[in-house]
Protein backbone atom coordinates (compact mmCIF):
# COMPACT_ATOMS: atom_id res chain seq x y z
CA UNK A 1 0.00 0.00 0.00
CA UNK A 2 1.41 3.05 -1.13
CA UNK A 3 -0.06 7.07 -0.27
CA UNK A 4 0.22 8.73 -3.53
CA UNK A 5 0.22 12.27 -2.38
CA UNK A 6 0.12 14.20 1.14
CA UNK A 7 -1.08 17.20 -0.98
CA UNK A 8 -4.58 18.22 1.01
CA UNK A 9 -6.83 19.99 -1.15
CA UNK A 10 -8.76 22.69 0.81
CA UNK A 11 -12.16 23.40 0.09
CA UNK A 12 -12.95 26.26 2.59
CA UNK A 13 -16.73 26.88 3.93
CA UNK A 14 -19.06 29.25 2.42
CA UNK A 15 -21.00 29.27 5.57
CA UNK A 16 -18.72 29.56 8.62
CA UNK A 17 -20.75 29.06 11.71
CA UNK A 18 -18.30 30.15 14.23
CA UNK A 19 -20.62 32.91 15.48
CA UNK A 20 -22.88 30.46 16.77
CA UNK A 21 -20.54 28.50 19.15
CA UNK A 22 -21.61 29.08 22.64
CA UNK A 23 -18.39 28.24 24.74
CA UNK A 24 -20.52 28.49 27.84
CA UNK A 25 -23.07 26.11 27.73
CA UNK A 26 -20.80 22.88 25.83
CA UNK A 27 -21.51 19.76 25.66
CA UNK A 28 -20.25 16.69 24.49
CA UNK A 29 -19.99 15.93 21.00
CA UNK A 30 -22.94 17.68 20.28
CA UNK A 31 -21.52 20.33 17.95
CA UNK A 32 -19.26 19.91 15.51
CA UNK A 33 -16.51 22.68 13.68
CA UNK A 34 -16.61 24.17 10.20
CA UNK A 35 -15.03 21.42 8.39
CA UNK A 36 -13.96 17.65 7.83
CA UNK A 37 -11.64 15.81 6.79
CA UNK A 38 -12.01 12.67 4.14
CA UNK A 39 -9.55 10.64 2.74
CA UNK A 40 -10.66 7.43 0.61
CA UNK A 41 -8.70 3.85 0.22
CA UNK A 42 -9.64 2.23 -3.37
CA UNK A 43 -7.27 -0.57 -5.16
CA UNK A 44 -4.59 -0.49 -2.62
CA UNK A 45 -3.74 3.17 -1.72
CA UNK A 46 -5.28 6.18 0.08
CA UNK A 47 -6.29 9.19 -2.18
CA UNK A 48 -8.67 12.00 -2.55
CA UNK A 49 -7.29 13.65 0.70
CA UNK A 50 -9.01 16.97 1.50
CA UNK A 51 -10.76 19.43 3.96
CA UNK A 52 -13.99 19.91 3.74
CA UNK A 53 -17.32 21.71 4.93
CA UNK A 54 -18.48 19.65 7.54
CA UNK A 55 -21.66 17.98 6.27
CA UNK A 56 -24.21 15.19 5.29
CA UNK A 57 -22.71 11.81 3.80
CA UNK A 58 -24.93 10.25 1.24
CA UNK A 59 -24.68 5.92 1.34
CA UNK A 60 -25.57 3.75 -1.25
CA UNK A 61 -28.44 0.88 0.93
CA UNK A 62 -25.97 -2.03 -0.11
CA UNK A 63 -22.44 0.14 2.25
CA UNK A 64 -20.97 -3.00 3.40
CA UNK A 65 -20.61 -0.95 7.01
CA UNK A 66 -24.13 -0.72 7.43
CA UNK A 67 -24.41 -4.70 7.00
CA UNK A 68 -21.79 -5.76 8.61
CA UNK A 69 -20.06 -3.23 10.39
CA UNK A 70 -16.27 -2.82 9.53
CA UNK A 71 -16.32 0.45 10.84
CA UNK A 72 -13.71 1.94 13.68
CA UNK A 73 -13.00 4.72 15.45
CA UNK A 74 -10.40 6.84 18.08
CA UNK A 75 -10.81 10.02 20.09
CA UNK A 76 -8.09 12.36 21.11
CA UNK A 77 -8.33 16.12 22.31
CA UNK A 78 -7.00 19.28 21.34
CA UNK A 79 -6.59 22.22 23.76
CA UNK A 80 -5.76 26.20 23.60
CA UNK A 81 -2.65 26.68 25.63
CA UNK A 82 -3.12 30.66 27.34
CA UNK A 83 0.32 31.33 24.93
CA UNK A 84 -2.08 30.64 21.96
CA UNK A 85 -0.41 27.56 21.05
CA UNK A 86 -2.69 24.54 20.07
CA UNK A 87 -1.80 21.38 21.87
CA UNK A 88 -3.11 17.97 20.97
CA UNK A 89 -2.22 15.23 23.49
CA UNK A 90 -0.58 12.11 22.46
CA UNK A 91 -1.95 11.85 18.41
CA UNK A 92 0.71 9.19 17.34
CA UNK A 93 -0.60 6.26 19.72
CA UNK A 94 -3.98 7.29 18.38
CA UNK A 95 -2.66 6.90 14.90
CA UNK A 96 -0.83 3.54 15.92
CA UNK A 97 -4.23 2.08 17.57
CA UNK A 98 -6.06 2.97 14.56
CA UNK A 99 -4.12 0.75 12.90
CA UNK A 100 -4.41 -2.10 15.15
CA UNK A 101 -8.19 -2.31 15.06
CA UNK A 102 -8.00 -1.92 11.39
CA UNK A 103 -6.16 -5.23 11.37
CA UNK A 104 -8.68 -6.91 13.87
CA UNK A 105 -11.13 -5.78 12.02
CA UNK A 106 -9.46 -6.58 8.56
CA UNK A 107 -9.72 -3.30 6.90
CA UNK A 108 -7.09 -0.95 5.31
CA UNK A 109 -3.81 0.31 7.28
CA UNK A 110 -3.85 4.25 7.35
CA UNK A 111 -0.19 5.86 7.15
CA UNK A 112 0.19 7.07 10.11
CA UNK A 113 1.29 10.48 8.32
CA UNK A 114 -2.36 10.94 6.76
CA UNK A 115 -3.63 10.87 10.23
CA UNK A 116 -1.55 13.29 11.90
CA UNK A 117 -1.61 15.51 9.09
CA UNK A 118 -5.13 15.75 8.25
CA UNK A 119 -5.41 16.45 12.29
CA UNK A 120 -2.99 19.25 12.19
CA UNK A 121 -4.81 20.75 8.55
CA UNK A 122 -8.15 20.33 10.14
CA UNK A 123 -7.32 21.96 13.64
CA UNK A 124 -4.96 25.00 11.59
CA UNK A 125 -8.41 25.95 9.44
CA UNK A 126 -11.20 25.39 12.64
CA UNK A 127 -8.53 26.33 15.30
CA UNK A 128 -10.72 29.51 16.33
CA UNK A 129 -13.39 26.36 17.77
CA UNK A 130 -11.24 25.05 19.96
CA UNK A 131 -12.55 26.57 23.26
CA UNK A 132 -10.60 27.48 26.59
CA UNK A 133 -13.43 28.05 28.64
CA UNK A 134 -12.67 26.23 32.20
CA UNK A 135 -13.00 22.47 31.47
CA UNK A 136 -13.73 22.53 28.05
CA UNK A 137 -11.74 20.89 24.95
CA UNK A 138 -11.63 19.91 21.24
CA UNK A 139 -12.97 16.34 21.12
CA UNK A 140 -11.55 15.14 17.97
CA UNK A 141 -13.14 11.91 15.94
CA UNK A 142 -11.44 10.01 13.49
CA UNK A 143 -12.70 7.13 12.06
CA UNK A 144 -13.18 4.50 8.80
CA UNK A 145 -15.45 2.63 7.46
CA UNK A 146 -15.68 0.25 4.67
CA UNK A 147 -17.42 1.64 1.46
CA UNK A 148 -17.92 -1.38 -0.72
CA UNK A 149 -21.80 -1.46 -2.16
CA UNK A 150 -21.96 -5.63 -1.92
CA UNK A 151 -23.85 -7.82 0.39
CA UNK A 152 -21.55 -10.67 0.25
CA UNK A 153 -19.48 -11.46 3.61
CA UNK A 154 -16.02 -10.48 2.78
CA UNK A 155 -13.70 -7.43 4.13
CA UNK A 156 -14.32 -4.33 2.26
CA UNK A 157 -12.13 -3.53 -0.83
CA UNK A 158 -12.81 0.37 -0.19
CA UNK A 159 -12.76 2.37 2.67
CA UNK A 160 -12.86 6.40 4.04
CA UNK A 161 -11.09 7.78 6.69
CA UNK A 162 -12.35 10.76 8.41
CA UNK A 163 -11.95 13.54 11.21
CA UNK A 164 -14.48 15.26 12.59
CA UNK A 165 -14.03 18.14 15.62
CA UNK A 166 -16.47 19.06 18.46
CA UNK A 167 -16.11 21.89 20.86
CA UNK A 168 -16.98 19.85 24.14
CA UNK A 169 -17.74 20.30 27.62
CA UNK A 170 -16.66 17.17 30.25
CA UNK A 171 -18.32 13.43 29.71
CA UNK A 172 -18.58 13.18 33.26
CA UNK A 173 -19.87 16.44 35.22
CA UNK A 174 -19.70 14.47 38.53
CA UNK A 175 -18.63 11.57 40.11
CA UNK A 176 -19.85 8.01 38.61
CA UNK A 177 -22.13 5.74 40.24
CA UNK A 178 -20.81 2.30 38.71
CA UNK A 179 -22.37 -1.39 38.52
CA UNK A 180 -20.53 -4.34 38.12
CA UNK A 181 -22.07 -6.08 35.63
CA UNK A 182 -22.03 -10.12 36.09
CA UNK A 183 -25.02 -11.37 33.53
CA UNK A 184 -24.03 -9.31 29.88
CA UNK A 185 -20.41 -8.98 28.32
CA UNK A 186 -18.56 -6.93 26.51
CA UNK A 187 -15.98 -8.89 24.43
CA UNK A 188 -14.66 -12.47 25.11
CA UNK A 189 -11.05 -13.57 24.86
CA UNK A 190 -10.20 -13.91 21.14
CA UNK A 191 -12.97 -11.00 19.90
CA UNK A 192 -12.74 -7.26 19.33
CA UNK A 193 -12.45 -6.12 23.12
CA UNK A 194 -9.23 -4.24 22.61
CA UNK A 195 -10.05 -2.67 19.09
CA UNK A 196 -11.84 0.37 18.85
CA UNK A 197 -14.72 -1.09 16.79
CA UNK A 198 -18.17 0.51 16.71
CA UNK A 199 -19.79 -2.64 17.36
CA UNK A 200 -18.16 -2.97 20.74
CA UNK A 201 -20.25 -0.11 21.59
CA UNK A 202 -23.35 -0.64 20.28
CA UNK A 203 -22.82 -4.70 22.36
CA UNK A 204 -22.87 -2.21 25.46
CA UNK A 205 -25.64 0.03 25.08
CA UNK A 206 -28.57 -2.46 26.40
CA UNK A 207 -26.96 -3.39 29.41
CA UNK A 208 -26.18 0.24 30.01
CA UNK A 209 -29.82 1.16 29.66
CA UNK A 210 -30.37 -1.69 32.53
CA UNK A 211 -28.22 -0.25 34.29
CA UNK A 212 -29.22 3.25 34.08
CA UNK A 213 -32.65 2.31 34.62
CA UNK A 214 -31.40 0.92 37.92
CA UNK A 215 -30.09 4.67 38.83
CA UNK A 216 -25.98 3.90 38.12
CA UNK A 217 -24.44 5.90 35.45
CA UNK A 218 -22.35 2.89 34.19
CA UNK A 219 -21.12 -0.67 33.90
CA UNK A 220 -18.25 -2.36 34.97
CA UNK A 221 -17.44 -5.04 32.52
CA UNK A 222 -15.82 -8.40 33.68
CA UNK A 223 -14.21 -11.44 32.22
CA UNK A 224 -16.89 -13.30 29.86
CA UNK A 225 -16.59 -16.50 31.07
CA UNK A 226 -16.99 -16.14 35.01
CA UNK A 227 -17.69 -12.59 35.76
CA UNK A 228 -15.01 -12.55 38.48
CA UNK A 229 -12.60 -10.52 36.76
CA UNK A 230 -12.36 -6.30 36.39
CA UNK A 231 -12.11 -5.53 33.34
CA UNK A 232 -13.07 -2.00 32.12
CA UNK A 233 -15.97 0.49 31.91
CA UNK A 234 -16.47 0.95 27.93
CA UNK A 235 -16.11 4.32 27.69
CA UNK A 236 -13.03 4.28 30.01
CA UNK A 237 -10.55 1.86 31.75
CA UNK A 238 -10.92 1.44 35.01
CA UNK A 239 -8.04 2.13 38.08
CA UNK A 240 -8.42 1.23 42.18
CA UNK A 241 -6.25 2.37 44.90
CA UNK A 242 -5.80 -0.56 47.33
CA UNK A 243 -4.06 0.08 50.54
CA UNK A 244 -0.72 2.03 48.60
CA UNK A 245 -1.08 0.64 45.45
CA UNK A 246 -2.50 2.02 42.41
CA UNK A 247 -3.74 -1.32 40.47
CA UNK A 248 -5.38 -2.10 37.25
CA UNK A 249 -6.35 -4.66 34.39
CA UNK A 250 -3.67 -5.88 32.59
CA UNK A 251 -3.98 -5.42 28.60
CA UNK A 252 -5.95 -8.57 27.11
CA UNK A 253 -7.80 -8.99 24.03
CA UNK A 254 -11.03 -8.04 26.00
CA UNK A 255 -9.40 -4.34 27.18
CA UNK A 256 -8.93 -1.29 25.18
CA UNK A 257 -5.49 -0.11 25.47
CA UNK A 258 -6.29 3.61 26.71
CA UNK A 259 -4.10 6.01 25.95
CA UNK A 260 -5.02 7.80 29.37
CA UNK A 261 -4.39 4.39 30.83
CA UNK A 262 -1.21 4.50 29.86
CA UNK A 263 -0.71 7.85 30.38
CA UNK A 264 -1.83 7.35 33.96
CA UNK A 265 0.58 4.46 34.52
CA UNK A 266 3.32 6.25 33.22
CA UNK A 267 3.07 9.37 35.44
CA UNK A 268 2.04 7.86 38.57
CA UNK A 269 5.53 5.38 38.22
CA UNK A 270 7.29 8.62 37.70
CA UNK A 271 6.37 9.56 40.95
CA UNK A 272 7.20 6.58 42.47
CA UNK A 273 3.88 5.06 43.21
CA UNK A 274 3.56 1.31 43.33
CA UNK A 275 1.77 0.15 40.54
CA UNK A 276 0.20 -2.83 39.83
CA UNK A 277 -1.16 -4.45 36.38
CA UNK A 278 -2.69 -7.37 37.07
CA UNK A 279 -6.24 -9.41 37.21
CA UNK A 280 -7.95 -7.61 40.16
CA UNK A 281 -11.08 -10.08 41.26
CA UNK A 282 -14.36 -8.72 41.53
CA UNK A 283 -14.33 -10.30 45.48
CA UNK A 284 -11.22 -8.56 46.18
CA UNK A 285 -12.23 -5.38 45.60
CA UNK A 286 -15.50 -5.46 47.73
CA UNK A 287 -13.51 -6.95 50.23
CA UNK A 288 -11.52 -3.59 49.94
CA UNK A 289 -14.32 -1.94 50.57
CA UNK A 290 -15.86 -3.19 53.05
CA UNK A 291 -12.60 -2.82 55.17
CA UNK A 292 -12.12 0.54 54.00
CA UNK A 293 -8.90 -0.28 52.34
CA UNK A 294 -10.28 0.81 48.91
CA UNK A 295 -9.21 4.46 49.34
CA UNK A 296 -9.68 5.42 45.21
CA UNK A 297 -11.44 4.00 42.13
CA UNK A 298 -11.51 6.09 39.05
CA UNK A 299 -12.43 5.85 35.25
CA UNK A 300 -9.49 7.11 32.90
CA UNK A 301 -9.97 8.02 29.17
CA UNK A 302 -9.77 10.74 26.94
CA UNK A 303 -13.62 11.93 26.92
CA UNK A 304 -13.84 10.91 30.29
CA UNK A 305 -10.25 12.24 31.88
CA UNK A 306 -10.33 11.20 35.21
CA UNK A 307 -13.43 9.65 36.16
CA UNK A 308 -14.03 9.52 40.07
CA UNK A 309 -15.78 6.57 41.02
CA UNK A 310 -18.82 7.92 43.67
CA UNK A 311 -20.02 4.17 44.57
CA UNK A 312 -19.64 0.78 43.26
CA UNK A 313 -22.93 -1.61 42.94
CA UNK A 314 -23.07 -5.00 42.80
CA UNK A 315 -25.86 -7.33 42.53
CA UNK A 316 -28.51 -6.17 45.56
CA UNK A 317 -25.52 -3.73 47.11
CA UNK A 318 -24.23 -0.86 46.74
CA UNK A 319 -20.41 0.59 48.42
CA UNK A 320 -19.67 4.10 48.73
CA UNK A 321 -16.38 5.20 48.59
CA UNK A 322 -14.68 7.66 50.61
CA UNK A 323 -15.08 11.22 49.86
CA UNK A 324 -13.50 12.77 46.87
CA UNK A 325 -11.99 15.64 48.34
CA UNK A 326 -9.90 12.35 50.07
CA UNK A 327 -8.43 10.76 46.83
CA UNK A 328 -4.71 12.22 46.85
CA UNK A 329 -3.81 9.91 44.31
CA UNK A 330 -6.42 10.22 41.51
CA UNK A 331 -6.71 14.26 42.11
CA UNK A 332 -3.07 14.55 41.93
CA UNK A 333 -3.08 12.55 38.56
CA UNK A 334 -6.09 14.96 37.21
CA UNK A 335 -4.70 18.39 38.18
CA UNK A 336 -1.35 17.31 36.74
CA UNK A 337 -2.56 15.74 33.30
CA UNK A 338 -5.28 18.99 32.95
CA UNK A 339 -1.82 21.32 33.32
CA UNK A 340 0.48 19.54 31.30
CA UNK A 341 -2.58 18.79 28.03
CA UNK A 342 -3.64 22.44 28.68
CA UNK A 343 0.35 24.04 28.59
CA UNK A 344 0.30 25.16 31.78
CA UNK A 345 3.48 23.12 33.06
CA UNK A 346 6.71 21.53 31.16
CA UNK A 347 6.01 18.94 29.24
CA UNK A 348 8.42 16.30 30.93
CA UNK A 349 7.25 13.66 28.70
CA UNK A 350 7.11 14.84 25.24
CA UNK A 351 3.46 14.04 24.95
CA UNK A 352 1.87 17.69 23.17
CA UNK A 353 2.22 17.86 19.87
CA UNK A 354 2.04 21.72 19.00
CA UNK A 355 0.55 23.05 15.87
C1 LIG B 1 -12.95 8.43 24.14
O1 LIG B 1 -12.71 8.55 25.32
O2 LIG B 1 -12.41 9.14 23.29
C2 LIG B 1 -13.88 7.42 23.66
O3 LIG B 1 -13.81 7.08 22.52
C3 LIG B 1 -14.94 6.94 24.53
C4 LIG B 1 -16.23 7.34 23.92
C5 LIG B 1 -17.21 6.29 24.00
C6 LIG B 1 -16.71 8.66 24.33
Amino acid sequence: MTVKTLDILVQRSTNPRIETLDQNNLQFGKVFSDHMFVADYKDGQWDNLKIMPYGSLEFDPANSMMHYGQSIFEGLKAFRAEDGRVLVFRPDMNAKRLNTSAERMCMAQLPEEIFLEGLQALLEIDKDWIPTTPGSSMYIRPFMFATDNFLGVRPSETYRFMIIASPSGSYYSKPVNVKIETTYSRAAMGGTGSAKAAGNYAAALYPAKLAQEEGFDQLIWTDAKEHKYIEEAGTMNVMFVIGDQLITSPLTSTILPGVTRDSVLTLAKSWGVDVVERAISVDEVIEAATKGTLKEAFGVGTAATIAHINSIGLEDDKYVLPAIESRELSNRIYNYMEDLKRGRIEDSFGWNMSI
